[in-house]
């Protein structure tokens, strides 16, 4: 295509000048579509300051706690909800209660003033987004926030760009057939119960006993699963939970 631009006679200078021009807009696009999703913009996998040290990997790992004991809204409603400082006190009003890193708690209960956590996940106003859909589907938690029960301080596990919505939007299939060695083991469980029942195969197998997507999951680098076995499992659980996806990719799901 070039060599029709530039007649014969045109010097060599001008030549390079004009392809200078020509992709210096390019580069510039690329450099900031690159920066935008630099850790440094997005802030993906770096630990957020909190007014207490709060650790789900004790509590949620070591402990055992199930994350609904304080995200209670997480499948009901559109957002997951971050506990009251009571849910915390059912605990630690009895136990670790001298610990300097719970005055804050103590205060706020004292006080009846909240407790400011700074949040770690927000999308744009102009973007929907509801929580108890996208599990009750059974898309376990991790598949968008990362390997949660390892974190000591919570990071943001994904930068939530639009295209990464869309991956999974265009072909959940890819996405939802992950489940289907819990499903052999548990029979009869809902897909919503088999997010969460992960997280129990985990405390009770540990994370050598997982199958591959499983193993992916927990740690939170699943990107779907192109396995004819998993797609295949993918499009029954689509077929069952009568998932339009057609229409899951189109502009007005998200921005209403
Ligand atoms: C004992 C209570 C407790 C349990 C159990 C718990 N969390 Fe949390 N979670 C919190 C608190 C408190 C915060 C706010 C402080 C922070 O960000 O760490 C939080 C924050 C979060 C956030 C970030 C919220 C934001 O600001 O964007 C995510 C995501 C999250 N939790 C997921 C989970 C998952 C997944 C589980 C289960 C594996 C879980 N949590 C279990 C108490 C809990
Ligand atoms: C089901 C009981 C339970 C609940 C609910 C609970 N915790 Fe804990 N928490 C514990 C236990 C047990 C430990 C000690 C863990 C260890 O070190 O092994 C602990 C430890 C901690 C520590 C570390 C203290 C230190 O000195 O090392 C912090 C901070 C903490 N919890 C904050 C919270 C906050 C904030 C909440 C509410 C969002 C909360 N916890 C809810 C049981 C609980
Ligand atoms: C399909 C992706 C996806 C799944 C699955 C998911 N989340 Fe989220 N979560 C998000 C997004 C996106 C946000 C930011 C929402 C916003 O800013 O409007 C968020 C925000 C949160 C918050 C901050 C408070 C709030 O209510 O917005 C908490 C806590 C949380 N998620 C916990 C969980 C837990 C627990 C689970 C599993 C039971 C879970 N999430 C499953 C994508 C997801
Ligand atoms: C891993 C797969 C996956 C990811 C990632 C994902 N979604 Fe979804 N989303 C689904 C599925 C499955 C449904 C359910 C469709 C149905 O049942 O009709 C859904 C439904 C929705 C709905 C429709 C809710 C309603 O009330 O009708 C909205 C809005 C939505 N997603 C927004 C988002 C946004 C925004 C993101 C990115 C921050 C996102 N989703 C990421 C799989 C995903
Ligand atoms: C599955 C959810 C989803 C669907 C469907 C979707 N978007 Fe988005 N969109 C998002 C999210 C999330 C963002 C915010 C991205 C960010 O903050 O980086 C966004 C951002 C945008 C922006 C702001 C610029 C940008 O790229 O950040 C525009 C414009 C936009 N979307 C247009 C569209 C159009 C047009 C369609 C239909 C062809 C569409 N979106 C479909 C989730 C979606």
């Amino acid at each position: 295509m070039s060599s029709q631009v530039f007649r014969p006679r045109a010097n060599s200078i001008a030549h390079m000048t004009i392809i200078a021009i020509a992709v210096l807009p390019l580069t510039v696009g690329l450099a900031i579509a690159s920066l935008s999703r630099s850790p440094a913009n997005t802030k993906v996998n770096v630990a957020k300051n909190q007014p207490v040290p709060f650790s789900h990997q004790h509590h949620t790992w070591e402990l055992g706690i199930d994350c609904r004991y304080c995200h209670t809204s997480v499948e009901k409603s559109s957002f997951a909800g971050i506990p009251p400082t009571e849910t915390c006190m059912s605990c630690h009003s009895q136990i670790w209660t001298n610990s300097p890193l719970l005055q804050p708690i103590h205060d706020s209960w004292d006080t009846g003033t909240p407790i400011k956590w700074n949040k770690v996940n927000k999308l744009p106003d102009f973007v929907f987004f509801n929580h108890s859909i996208h599990v009750n589907r059974g898309l376990n938690c991790n598949t968008c926030h990362g390997p949660m029960q390892d974190e000591h301080i919570t990071a943001k596990g994904n930068a939530f760009q639009m295209s990464w919505c869309l991956d999974c939007h265009r072909a959940p299939d890819r996405y939802l057939g992950w489940n289907k060695d819990i499903a052999k083991e548990n029979p009869g469980l809902t897909p919503r119960e088999m997010a969460f029942k992960l997280y129990w195969k985990l405390q009770e197998k540990g994370k050598g006993d997982l199958s591959q997507v499983e193993t992916e999951l927990i740690n939170g680098h699943f990107m779907g699963s192109d396995h004819a076995e998993d797609r295949e499992a993918g499009k029954e659980i689509v077929a069952k939970l009568g998932i339009k996806v057609q229409q899951l990719a189109d502009c007005s799901v998200c921005h209403r």
